[in-house]
């Protein structure tokens, strides 16, 4: 095909500018700091204005039908910067580009190109096959391991990094679409994972936080991997790191070894995050979680009995088909009980594909978002009590820059990750100073910083 007087231009310049939006977790904000690494090879750097862009790119979540209909709402948006400029390229990727595929292609006549979180080191020849005027192209490929070079591109912000560790989850809990969009588990080899971190450290990071699915399940299926608190153990030997966090931890995985690793290690942030979902048996059963809601009492338990300043949030869906007023009791009850330091909640919905989508029972939506509402106004008090219980006491924070409402103030992370602004003074971003907590919200802290003697 020959090129457009919009594609010779396009090519002839150095710096192209990529528009770039990032839905969903961790995952997602970490494969698209990989993006943008593969695409600055091509010359693309940022801009936050669409006009302006040779390359939208949408990285996408499908965990909710809300997190899917942001995606149509802001392609929709999109349509008439392409039709005043064909040259562009607009690019769907994530989880609802591996779950629709070609059909995203079909039903949205202006898309380019679509492509699942398996083929992101594909990204440069995608392009190029796009540009060269084989239009549309679609890769939602799957692939067993992980390949180093799949890797190359680090995410980082300031002094703190993500750094996946695994991909993939295979634990098909019943109302989930993880399993699908993102396929097997598959584990990165610790040796890349550690330079990796190295490199980072070069970079000024002192706070990695190690991400996956299910990160206790990291090296499982691999006899000469490290299991996953021997991989910690080998991050805290990296001298810069200063602090580790890691997310997500599956209640049913969680062991021993790792429960000891919070008391042991210094460098592991006094912080778990376990989603337990429901406090009803019969709903973590149809769920297909693999704990009970005792046995998820004793993990917490055990955390709080070895580590008493531990701060324990969780997640919750309400309205789990089946859920009788019953078992939303039985959710309260264990979140008065256990009195979570804080919790996201979500109501359930239904995903393609899931065994959970098919089951009898549907809870009303009115209802669904009744019991969500009172169990987060619940969860805000305990949250502020939790918060406030802080004043007084003198912790170690980290400060991550200036705050965005008060340009008088700096905010930074306690350990246990509450965010703590304090008046802003001469300390650096990464730099870990004392703060005496002099107020609480559910949502924050504030401080005043107390120089060690
Ligand atoms: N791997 C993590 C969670 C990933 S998804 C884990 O196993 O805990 C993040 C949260 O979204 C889940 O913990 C769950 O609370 C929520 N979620 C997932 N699928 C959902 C659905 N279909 N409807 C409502 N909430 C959902
Ligand atoms: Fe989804 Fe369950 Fe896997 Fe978490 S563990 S990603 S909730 S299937
Ligand atoms: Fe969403 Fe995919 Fe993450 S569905 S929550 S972006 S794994």
């Amino acid at each position: 095909m020959r090129q457009t007087a919009y594609q010779a231009e396009k090519r002839a310049r150095l710096t192209k500018y990529v528009f770039l939006e990032t839905f969903g977790c961790q995952m997602n904000e970490s494969d698209s700091g990989r993006m943008l690494g593969f695409l600055s090879e091509l010359g693309y750097v940022k801009t936050d204005t669409p006009s302006k862009a040779d390359l939208i790119l949408l990285n996408t979540c499908s965990i909710r039908d809300k997190a899917e209909h942001k995606v149509y709402s802001m392609l929709g948006r999109f349509k008439p910067i392409k039709d005043e400029n064909p040259g562009l390229i607009i690019a769907v990727a994530g989880c609802v580009a591996q779950q629709e595929g070609a059909a995203l292609l079909k039903r949205l006549a202006y898309l380019d190109l679509v492509f699942g979180p398996h083929n992101i080191h594909k990204i440069k020849e995608m392009l190029l096959a796009v540009e060269d005027g084989k239009r549309r192209v679609v890769e939602t490929s799957f692939s067993a391991h992980i390949d180093g070079s799949e890797y190359l591109h680090t995410s980082r912000e300031g002094s703190k990094a993500f750094v996946s560790i695994m991909r993939g989850c295979n634990n098909f809990c019943s109302y989930c679409i993880v399993p699908y969009t993102r396929g097997r588990e598959a584990s990165r080899k610790s040796s890349d994972i550690l330079s990796e971190i190295r490199a980072l450290t070069l970079a000024g990071v002192k706070e990695v936080t190690l991400i996956g699915q299910n990160v206790n399940s990291y090296g499982i299926g691999d006899g000469s991997e490290l299991s996953f608190p021997d991989l910690l153990r080998a991050v805290a030997e990296v001298e810069s790191i200063e602090r580790i966090r890691f997310v997500t931890s599956h209640p049913k995985d969680i062991s021993e070894s790792l429960v000891s690793l919070f008391a042991d290690e210094k460098k592991i942030c006094s912080h778990v995050h376990l989603p337990v979902q429901s406090g009803a048996d019969a709903i973590l059963a149809s769920m297909g979680r693999g704990y009970t809601r005792d046995e998820y009492i004793d993990k917490v338990g055990r955390l709080r009995a070895l580590c008493p300043l531990i701060s324990v949030t969780t997640d919750i869906i309400t309205g789990f088909p089946g859920e009788t007023d019953q078992d939303f009791e039985a959710t309260m009850d264990l979140v008065r009980t256990l009195r979570f330091d804080n919790l996201f909640s979500f109501a359930y919905s239904p995903r393609p594909g899931t065994r959970a989508s098919t089951f009898e029972g549907r809870v009303d939506a009115e209802v669904c978002s009744a019991r969500l509402t009172y169990l987060q106004e619940v969860q805000r008090e305990i949250t502020l009590e939790k918060n406030s219980a802080l004043i007084g006491s003198i912790l170690p924070v980290m400060i991550e820059g200036k705050s965005k409402t008060d340009p008088e103030r700096s905010v930074g992370r306690t350990g246990c990750n509450r965010l703590v602004s304090i008046p802003s003074s001469s300390h650096q971003e990464g730099d870990t100073i004392d703060v005496e907590i002099t107020a609480a919200s559910p949502n924050a802290l504030r401080g005043l910083y107390r120089p060690r003697r």
